[in-house]
């Protein structure tokens, strides 16, 4: 079982048609036929949307992508064109909201990979391959790669998961000019991301990317970039292979929902408990002090 604990009722705002629910944007079309995408506080772990928001989490993920889209520019168009709050929407959309080019999206999570670790570390165990590529012997959790790999994994539907694929995979199913170019930009905005982060003292272990094309045929970086919902970031002070690593991630919801005081069993038909005041303030803090960290400046 997985999917929302509970289903949001999306806000309805005159001119402005809701597409779709996701794990945590609204996602509307606008009368130019712009997309608006609305960042919700809500946060996902082990496939299920959580019933407990994470208080200015929708602020904080979407003022560091627009951060990281700066960083990014001379590497890879982005689909911002706006932060504007649409006439007639709730006031506190502001912060959160982008209005964005409406790509035809690329099915697949771009991911790229400078360490090993999560669903890589587990097919390297056992193959020594992640995502199909070799990988040399005596690596263990947290090492640093060779060099960055690129380790695409399919769509999931909510509640479903994301499955690694091998570059051959996504060749035949978008066509071996377009992997390729996934491929190359994947890497490139990596190399950046992981720059500007070893710069300020964090490690960027891995991180995901969604692409799609504009209607002139160029391929442009959409969704959120470089935030701890679709990266690791680990304290580079702190980095130590061999074991799993601090992260700036949700790993604190992950370890209270597998402990014994959320009393709940991930294998279980039942969905995840609400999380306790103090796991939503220690959480809220950790993506605040990400925030900080990476743009150097302070939170609000
Ligand atoms: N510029 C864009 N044009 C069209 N779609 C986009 C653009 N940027 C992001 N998206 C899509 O918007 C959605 C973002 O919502 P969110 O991240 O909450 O969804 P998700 O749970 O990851 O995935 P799903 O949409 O399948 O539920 C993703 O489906 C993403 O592919
Ligand atoms: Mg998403």
């Amino acid at each position: 079982m997985s999917g929302f604990v509970d289903k949001p009722e999306p806000v309805q705002v005159p001119g402005l048609v809701h597409l779709h629910t996701g794990k945590v944007r609204e996602l509307y079309q606008n009368e130019a036929g712009e997309l608006v995408m609305v960042a919700s506080d809500r946060t996902s772990a082990f496939d299920w949307v959580l019933p407990t928001d994470i208080p200015d989490k929708g602020r904080i993920l979407t003022q560091l992508s627009l951060w990281w889209f700066d960083q990014l520019a001379d590497v890879v168009p982005n689909h911002v064109i706006s932060t504007e709050v649409p006439a007639g929407a709730p006031a506190d959309w502001k912060g959160r909201t982008m209005v964005c080019r409406s790509l035809s999206m690329v099915p697949v999570e771009c991911v790229a990979r400078g360490y090993l670790t999560g669903s890589g570390l587990l097919e390297y165990d056992e193959h020594r391959t992640v995502c199909g590529l070799a990988l040399p012997e005596g690596l263990v959790d947290g090492s640093e790669l060779p060099a960055p790999i690129f380790t695409p994994a399919t769509k999931a539907a909510v509640g479903e998961h994301d499955e690694n694929v091998s570059y051959e995979e996504v060749a035949r199913q978008v066509g071996a000019e377009t992997a390729a170019q996934l491929r190359q930009t994947t890497l490139a905005v990596y190399g950046r991301g992981r720059d500007v982060a070893r710069d300020r003292g964090i490690i960027l272990a891995d991180t995901k990317f969604e692409f799609g094309y504009d209607g002139d045929g160029t391929l442009v970086i959409g969704d959120e970039v470089l935030t701890p919902d679709s990266s690791r970031f680990w304290p580079a002070d702190e980095w130590e292979p061999g074991h799993a690593q601090p992260s700036f991630d949700k790993q604190i919801i992950r370890d209270w929902l597998t402990s014994d005081a959320s009393g709940w069993d991930r294998h279980s038909e039942q969905p995840p408990p609400p999380l306790p005041a103090d796991v939503v303030a220690r959480v809220r803090a950790r993506y605040i002090e990400a925030y900080e960290l990476l743009t150097g400046s302070t939170w609000q």
